[in-house]
């Protein structure tokens, strides 16, 4: 059966491309799930996004009958612990993906409230890390 990949973005990565393109690139979120679809013809993607914590819950629960997850929380990635408890309880591999380097900018930026629920973390490969993050959830796929 083909994999079943869920890639997550939350709020404001709607407007890559637009949005302080020296942090965060040009690309589009468009051009990032085409680069994904163009790498792993295999993968059944299901590439979303959403300003809606609770609607990104929802996607989340919706995963587990997936063989993985990369997700980019945004700014929620500081603060949401609903979306911490909702990765924390679903049981594929779980990779945290964030263009920027987070450790390098503003104080608060270092924090992530999410990484103790995710198998990995990718910070500062910019559209990179999302092929980086699918690739490890294939792997980790194969062993299951
Ligand atoms: C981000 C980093 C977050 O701090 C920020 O709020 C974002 C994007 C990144 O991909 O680098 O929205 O997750």
């Amino acid at each position: 059966m083909a994999p079943r990949v869920f890639v997550l973005n939350g709020v404001n990565l709607g407007t890559l491309g637009r949005r302080r393109p020296e942090v965060y690139g040009t690309l589009t979120l468009n051009d990032i799930e085409k680069l994904l679809r163009d790498e792993f013809p295999e993968v059944e993607f299901e590439f979303r996004q959403t300003d809606h914590e609770g609607e990104m819950v929802g996607f989340i629960r919706e995963a587990a009958e997936s063989s993985g997850l990369a997700i980019n929380p945004g700014a929620w990635t500081h603060y949401s612990y609903a979306l911490h408890d909702a990765l924390e309880t679903l049981d594929v591999p779980k990779v945290e993906v964030h263009l920027s380097n987070v450790h390098a900018r503003e104080e608060w930026r270092r924090r992530s409230v999410v990484s103790p629920a995710v198998d990995a973390v990718v910070v500062g490969m910019g559209a990179l890390g999302y092929q980086a993050a699918v690739a490890y959830l294939l792997s980790r796929s194969d062993r299951r």
